[in-house]
């Protein structure tokens, strides 16, 4: 059982402030297993209460997925004083939801970035230990070749002395490159091709395990993750042969 306040629960599903639920509540629009609830404080089974807003059916979930075509010139932050944020680019109710982005994508690198509210979803995406790849296409200046894809695989060490996990480079042409890395360090890639003489230009994550950036309406459009989705981020093995 896991007993919340009536506002609380509502406005961690995004329907509206807490102030404003205050006010939605204590208005007799919210029913709770069948009876109307005008007290915003009452205590209610977040997993098991049937409740109606408006006659409407409303579900609980704790947590939220999202993922997000993230463009370019925009921080993966869930607050800034002065520049764009991720978080500014969600709907309203969106932004009562608690989420956060999970891992960062430099300013200046477009593509697939999750949101969630939850932490252990974020650790179990991030964490080098879960062997999840992160699927980046590069535009970089410069010449790559066999030479550098086996330095990639054998893992790289960069300037500081930072030792990468193994990794894969793979050559699509003159100036472009995937590169599939199962950890994130701080500009992680672009430290990385910067190493083997090719400084990059532009960057865009493609896929996050098995689940590949599209669908969410363009550049800063979104949308939920279904279960389908996480199956296919947790199940990047079917891919193994793409990169
Ligand atoms: N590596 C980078 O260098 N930048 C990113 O935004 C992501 C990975």
């Amino acid at each position: 059982m896991s007993m919340m306040r009536l506002d609380k629960l509502l406005c961690d599903m995004g329907i509206a402030s807490r102030s404003e639920l205050r006010q939605i509540i204590k208005s007799g629009r919210v029913m709770v297993d069948g009876v109307p609830v005008t007290a915003p404080e009452k205590r209610i089974d977040s997993e098991k209460a049937h409740i109606l807003l408006d006659g409407r059916e409303l579900r609980y979930k704790k947590f939220r997925y999202y993922m997000m075509d993230k463009p370019e010139g925009v921080l993966s932050a869930t607050e800034d004083p002065r520049q764009k944020t991720v978080l500014d680019l969600l709907e309203g109710d969106m932004r009562r939801m608690g989420l956060f982005p999970v891992g960062r994508l430099d300013k200046d690198t477009s593509g697939l970035l999750l949101l969630t509210n939850d932490g252990d979803f974020a650790h179990r995406v991030i964490s080098p230990k879960s062997g999840i790849w992160k699927l980046y296409r590069a535009e970089v200046e410069g010449d790559l070749g066999q030479e550098d894809a086996e330095a990639f695989e054998s893992g790289l060490v960069l300037g500081d002395g930072t030792q990468c996990l193994p990794a894969k480079l793979h050559i699509l042409g003159p100036g472009t490159c995937l590169v599939r890395v199962t950890e994130g360090k701080y500009h992680q890639v672009k430290r990385m091709l910067a190493s083997r003489g090719a400084p990059v230009l532009r960057l865009r994550r493609l896929a996050i395990g098995g689940l590949s950036v599209g669908g969410e309406r363009g550049a800063g459009g979104f949308r939920e993750l279904e279960e389908a989705d996480i199956s296919a981020l947790f199940g990047q093995d079917a891919l193994e042969h793409l990169v």
